[in-house]
């Protein structure tokens, strides 16, 4: 009998320290009426002491209190994270024995799209009846790795993690998903390390990455709707990464769907990465607008490129 991979959890961390645009404004050559013309962000979240893993273990403590299940219940933890703690091990681990978990436990990375990349792995392990209740994490510490003197970068990225549980559900949940990468296009966004114990910190052709961005993640969606035989309309929440606002009402209009569907945070959070999708996911559902039933399209691109979506039953 076919099993589905179904949101029972949602969470949420945000570290407290707020950075508005008017902060940056003091350090760096740029202005409030910039950021937010040409990103839609107006202040963002910047740990001070925290680590990559606190975010998580906050965020899973809230996906784990919604889902009604307790940590030994999990049987996989799977963390999205371009930031992880230390080089090894991975940062699901450690988050698995602070939690009292004592179930495997890997990350995995994919920058942007990472939780998609994430949602997209666990479907497969609920799918084939080796897991049944997994949570999948998307923290990121990005303030760790901008160059804070990059104009270009240091307004976009931010801090924070979300956090889902999936359960398996002999009706409904996740119905399709689809990932992709492509190395040819490292050089337009990554971090400028050579070495593995060298710092680095996070180099972009903003331009670029932009039109990628607009031509990859419309045709994802028309791709997806295809695939599942549904058209714009039947979409109730897009709940994308949460990279620039012009990306995401160009490609709202390129499927035809209206940007009050679309779950933004954008202009609170600014770009976290692997975690902005689950930070939306989880204001969508805790303000209501989620539904049980509703549709939701879940889509990120991040570098090297990768992307992909999700396409979920609530
Ligand atoms: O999450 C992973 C994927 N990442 C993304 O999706 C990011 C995609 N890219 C973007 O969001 C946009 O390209 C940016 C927000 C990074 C930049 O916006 P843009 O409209 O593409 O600006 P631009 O790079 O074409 O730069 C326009 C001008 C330049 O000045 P000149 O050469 O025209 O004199 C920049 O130097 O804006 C300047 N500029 C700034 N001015 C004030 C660049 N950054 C800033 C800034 N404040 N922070």
């Amino acid at each position: 009998m076919k099993k589905f991979a179904r949101i029972i959890g949602t969470g949420s961390y945000l570290p407290p320290k707020i950075v508005t645009n008017f902060d940056l404004e003091k350090t760096l050559d740029t202005t409030d009426d910039w950021i937010k013309a040409r990103t839609g962000i107006k202040e963002r979240r910047i740990v001070t002491s925290e680590n990559t893993c606190d975010l998580a273990l906050e965020a899973s403590i809230n996906a784990l209190s919604m889902s009604e299940l307790k940590p030994q219940d999990i049987d996989l933890i799977i963390l999205s994270t371009t930031t992880p703690d230390k080089i090894f091990p991975a940062t699901a681990t450690i988050l698995q024995q602070r939690l009292g978990a004592s179930c495997p436990a890997f990350d995995v990375q994919a920058v942007c799209a990472g939780f998609v990349f994430a949602l997209n792995t666990a479907q497969q392990y609920i799918e084939n009846g080796s897991a049944k209740n997994i949570l999948v994490i998307g923290s990121e510490t990005m303030s760790k790795i901008v160059d804070w003197n990059d104009r270009s970068t240091a307004i976009l990225f931010a801090d924070g993690a979300g956090a889902v549980v999936l359960s398996d559900d002999k009706d409904t949940g996740i119905k399709h998903s689809k990932i992709y990468s492509d190395g040819n296009y490292l050089s337009s966004l990554h971090v400028n390390n050579n070495r593995i114990n060298e710092l680095g910190t996070i180099k972009m052709e903003g331009n670029e990455v932009f039109k990628i961005a607009v031509n990859k993640l419309s045709e994802l969606a028309e791709e997806t709707l295809k695939e599942c035989n549904m058209t714009s309309d039947d979409i109730d929440w897009l709940v994308p990464h949460q990279a620039n606002i012009r990306i995401l009402s160009a490609v709202a209009k390129r499927i035809n769907l209206s940007m009050d569907k679309v779950i933004l945070t954008l202009d609170r959070h600014g770009n976290t990465s692997a975690a902005s999708i689950p930070l939306a996911l989880d204001e969508g559902v805790r303000d209501g607008r989620i539904k049980e039933g509703d549709n939701l399209l879940f889509e990120g691109i991040g570098g090297g490129f990768s992307w992909g979506s999700v396409l979920a039953e609530f």
